[in-house]
């Protein structure tokens, strides 16, 4: 039986990066795709999704995807946000990604920093509803670190250890 998959979404690689550590982590037999080739979902025993929080939620292709998940399929999420760690709206947009994902039965969350891209952060210092934003959002530049990348590889360990207590 085809044992883990992580699926991730990522636009500027640090959800990625997330990924491939909770990746890692894991025992074989598992695999590691972009959310675009995880179409087929059948045989895994737990199914990871990764996802960069965009406009405080879920980007939409993610959204298709969670809507889409087998009932009773067991999985966890992570994402990755440019706001400070605890952050109420980040927050709220994996607890969105859980409700999306209604059907399935989710093991747990874990959510890490990641830098924005200079390329937004130049675009949001325009607008001045966005200018705090960005100035907090840019001490984000050295996430997701090598901290980070071990919580996650933790966080996959644990999801793990519950799926396997976990019958059926
Ligand atoms: C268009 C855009 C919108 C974003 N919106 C948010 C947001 O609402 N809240 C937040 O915390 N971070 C936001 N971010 C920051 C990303 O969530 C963060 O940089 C993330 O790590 C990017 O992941 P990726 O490299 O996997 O695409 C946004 C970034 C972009 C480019």
């Amino acid at each position: 039986m085809k044992k883990y998959l992580v699926a991730y979404f990522s636009r500027t690689g640090n959800t990625r990066a997330v990924a491939e550590a909770v990746h890692e982590a894991l025992e074989q037999p598992k695999a590691l795709l972009p959310l675009e080739k995880a179409a087929d979902l059948e045989g895994y025993k737990v199914v990871f999704i990764g996802f960069p929080v965009q406009s405080h939620s879920v980007p939409f292709a993610v959204e298709t995807f969670l809507k889409k998940i087998p009932a009773g399929r067991k999985i966890a999420l992570f994402s990755t946000h440019g706001s400070l760690p605890g952050d109420r709206l980040s927050r709220e947009a994996v607890e969105h990604a859980v409700i999306l994902a209604g059907r399935a039965r989710v093991l747990g969350t874990f959510t890490c920093r990641g830098k924005v891209s200079l390329q937004a952060l130049e675009v949001l210092k325009r607008s001045p509803e966005h200018e705090a934003w960005a100035d907090m959002a840019a001490s984000a530049s050295t996430h997701p670190d090598a901290s980070d990348l071990e919580d996650a590889r933790a966080f996959s360990r644990w999801i793990a250890t519950l799926a396997a207590q976990d019958h059926p």
